[in-house]
């Protein structure tokens, strides 16, 4: 299945959990099995092929039952994972899969064993798939050579192991072919059998050890059909030159991350002359720089984690139809606004720059970028303010900007007040460890759309805004139907149908007192992290309105007075950190109620009287450093014990 197919259906699937989320009142989503197909006619097995795959199950191990349903007395037709054809009664289809976890890692329990060659007699077999088996380090048999009629070969991520055998390249119908991820020692030292299969157009062998191929350039372009070409982590190095004539004017999609290219060499793939590509992966290749050739139909292009160095060459301004760009975890240095104007502008989406050595002032005025969805430039040595002026800056025409990172810079000045008018839509604000001044303005919490607010590390000083409530995307409980999901869910179904790994992308964030790093998860994140910063009055007691808030930092501050009992409303905290303050008198009983919480920390202020106890708080790991720091605490879990005379005042709402 070509890449474009997957994600199209991993677009749906999102659709319809979104839908499911918002309709549904429950946070786990269960897909309900497929509808039995009902056959058009009685179709009976041929008893040949029936006896064929019992023979085939009879050398497998099954310890979990997966094949429980092939049994002589029923029609192998509707064994699980067999298909027949309508018109010819024969068997044409086998899927025998074990489960896998989240990260497609095979569980306990897979099926194993004996790959049997009676499967020979299902001449008719048009799609095989073993994939995500336990055949614990046995070799790919020979003999699937043998079954001339396979158009689908899928045997991902079954601990084979040796080298895949040539006979594959007796396949010669075979569309797609997929033996990508086994053991370590699975190789393929010679990939001439590989040019055989002139009608393959979708070939996935990453992570295999192709690292004797210095000719596999020339392999693949034996292969005109293809369209879809992953070779991620495949120990591919130096390689001869690239061929003249370039056969591959289907090639839609090349994986080539993860291989260590030699750095001067490696920087020919942006030149090689594939006129269809949309997807190129170049990310973690060790590639120095090099000018882009003909790749002029290039959408998402990936050069992450390779060693750029200077300035990117101003050839990028050809790519008029890129719609990503990944740049970041180079050591690309130079002006900001320089590198801009070498980038092209039209389509371009999402433009991740994170950890580079850019300097600069965000430019004023540059009319480009206006379809930017996502814009990641941390780590980098941005300076200036992050424009207030009425003027028309480029930030301000990003209107569609959801995702907005500038963390770990030399940002000065104080926080924008345009963002809410000017970005409405704007969901992730990233400004963390910059050197920000002044106070939290009101116009910040007028952003409907916000859903992840982090301006930890600063120097923001004042109160924290009465006005929290109105960030509306932070106050709607996941439970309800409401604002969250649909924001939520547009921001993955947008990142993942434009680029696969913006889904597997990752984004740290401070919570449960370590660094975490989100996965896909970081769009669910729902974040307020003023942490680090000289914030001083009181918690509002306004707080309790965010009622989707996951995680709460408002650590290292000097607020005071009494932690509002509010805080008990904020039922889908997991994380809680208030620690470092000046805050006083007793901690409210509701705290019991924050029933996700996993990460507390009170340490470090002015709390006094009896430390309440609930179920959850008392199930919170490391017990007396949440409290630590607070001389006034009596109970358990510290050893102070509660005396008659401390009867507390209970903390006043206000
Ligand atoms: C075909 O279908 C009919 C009615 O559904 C059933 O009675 C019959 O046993 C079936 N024949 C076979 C060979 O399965
Ligand atoms: C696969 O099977 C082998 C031997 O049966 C076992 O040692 C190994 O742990 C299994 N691997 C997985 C991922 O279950
Ligand atoms: C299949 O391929 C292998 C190795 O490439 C070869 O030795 C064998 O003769 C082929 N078998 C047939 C039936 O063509
Ligand atoms: C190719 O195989 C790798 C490893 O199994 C997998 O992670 C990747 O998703 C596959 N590519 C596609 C396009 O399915
Ligand atoms: C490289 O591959 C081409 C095409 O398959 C072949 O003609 C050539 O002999 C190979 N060269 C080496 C050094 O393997
Ligand atoms: C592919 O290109 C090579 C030259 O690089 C040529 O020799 C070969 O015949 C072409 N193959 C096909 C199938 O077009
Ligand atoms: C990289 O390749 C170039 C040209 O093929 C060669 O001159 C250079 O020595 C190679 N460098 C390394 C480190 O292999
Ligand atoms: C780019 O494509 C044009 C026309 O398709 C061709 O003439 C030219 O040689 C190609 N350039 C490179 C560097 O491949
Ligand atoms: C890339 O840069 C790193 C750090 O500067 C260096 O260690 C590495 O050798 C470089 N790799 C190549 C292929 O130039
Ligand atoms: C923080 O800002 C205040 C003014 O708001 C200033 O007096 C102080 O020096 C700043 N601290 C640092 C570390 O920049
Ligand atoms: C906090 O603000 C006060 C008053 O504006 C200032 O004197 C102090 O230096 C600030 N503290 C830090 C750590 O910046
Ligand atoms: C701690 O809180 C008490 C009132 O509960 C107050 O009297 C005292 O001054 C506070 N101490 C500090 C250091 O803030």
């Amino acid at each position: 299945m070509a890449r474009r197919e997957r994600l199209i259906q991993a677009t749906v699937t999102l659709l319809v959990l979104a839908t499911w989320l918002c309709q549904s009142s429950s946070a786990v989503a269960v897909p309900a099995p497929p509808p039995p197909q009902p056959h058009p006619k009685n179709i009976t097995c041929v008893p040949g092929e029936r006896d064929a795959l019992l023979a085939f199950k009879a050398g497998l191990t099954d310890p979990n039952n997966y094949l429980s349903s092939w049994r002589v007395e029923e029609d192998c037709c509707w064994w699980t994972g067999v298909e027949c054809s309508y018109r010819i009664d024969h068997v044409v289809s086998l899927h025998v899969n074990s489960d896998t976890d989240l990260y497609g890692e095979i569980m306990p329990g897979a099926i194993g064993g004996q790959i049997s060659s009676s499967l020979l007699t299902l001449r008719h077999l048009k799609y095989l798939d073993l994939s995500y088996n336990n055949f614990s380090g046995s070799p790919i048999p020979e003999f699937i050579g043998g079954l001339r009629s396979l158009k689908h070969l899928a045997l991902t991520s079954s601990s084979f192991d040796g080298r895949i055998p040539p006979h594959l390249g007796n396949l010669s119908n075979l569309v797609s072919l997929d033996l990508s991820f086994q053991s370590h020692g699975f190789c393929s030292p010679d990939l001439a059998w590989l040019s055989r299969l002139r009608k393959l157009q979708y070939l996935n062998i990453s992570e295999v050890d192709l690292s004797a191929n210095v000719n596999w350039t020339h392999v693949v372009n034996m292969l005109p059909s293809l369209i879809t070409l992953e070779l991620a982590a495949c120990g591919l190095q130096n390689t001869m030159t690239l061929p003249l004539h370039s056969n591959l004017t289907s090639l839609d999609t090349l994986d080539l991350e993860s291989n260590s290219f030699n750095s001067s060499f490696g920087a020919n793939y942006l030149a090689w002359d594939l006129p269809m590509l949309t997807y190129l992966d170049l990310s973690n290749c060790g590639i120095q720089g090099g000018d882009v050739g003909n790749l002029t139909s290039i959408q998402l292009l990936s050069l992450s984690r390779n060693n750029f160095s200077r300035m990117v060459p101003s050839t990028f301004k050809k790519l008029k139809k890129l719609q990503l760009l990944q740049l970041s975890e180079n050591f690309i240095s130079g002006d900001i606004e320089d590198l801009f104007h070498r980038l092209p502008t039209n389509e371009l989406q999402e433009l991740d720059l994170d950890c580079n050595n850019l300097r600069g002032r965000l430019p004023d005025r540059l009319e480009q970028f206006s379809s930017l969805l996502i814009l990641k430039l941390s780590n980098n040595k941005l300076s200036g303010e992050i424009p207030v002026g009425e003027f028309p800056t480029f930030l301000q025409r990003c209107k569609e900007l959801k995702f907005l990172d500038l963390a770990s810079n030399k940002f000065t000045g104080s926080l924008p007040t345009w963002i809410w008018s000017k970005i409405p839509s704007l969901a992730f604000l990233r400004l963390r460890s910059n050197m920000l001044t002044g106070g939290i303005p009101d116009e910040l919490t007028k952003m409907k759309g916000l859903q992840y607010l982090d301006i930890s590390n600063n120097n923001i000083s004042g109160k924290i805004p009465l006005s929290l409530g109105n960030l509306i995307a932070m106050a709607h409980s996941p439970n309800k139907q409401g604002t969250l999901f649909k924001t939520v869910n547009f921001f993955v179904v947008v990142s993942i149908y434009k680029n696969p790994h913006a889904y597997t992308d990752s984004l740290w964030v401070v919570t449960k007192g370590q660094q975490l790093e989100y996965t896909t998860g970081i769009v669910y994140m729902v974040n307020i992290d003023f942490s680090c910063n000289n914030l001083t009055g009181q918690i509002p007691h306004e707080i309790g309105m965010l009622v989707a808030l996951k995680n709460l930092n408002l650590s290292w501050n000097h607020l005071s007075s009494a932690i509002p009992q509010t805080i008990g409303e904020l039922r889908a905290v997991e994380s809680l950190d208030l620690s470092h303050n000046e805050l006083s008198r007793e901690i409210p009983i509701t705290l019991a109620d924050l029933t996700s919480l996993a990460h507390l920390n009170l340490s470090y202020n002015n709390l006094t009287g009896t430390i309440p106890f609930g179920n959850q708080l008392r199930t919170l790991d490391d017990q007396p450093s949440i409290y630590i720091g607070n001389p006034g605490l009596c109970g358990p879990p510290v050893s102070r014990n509660c005396s008659q005379t401390e009867t507390t005042t209970p903390a006043p709402e206000d």
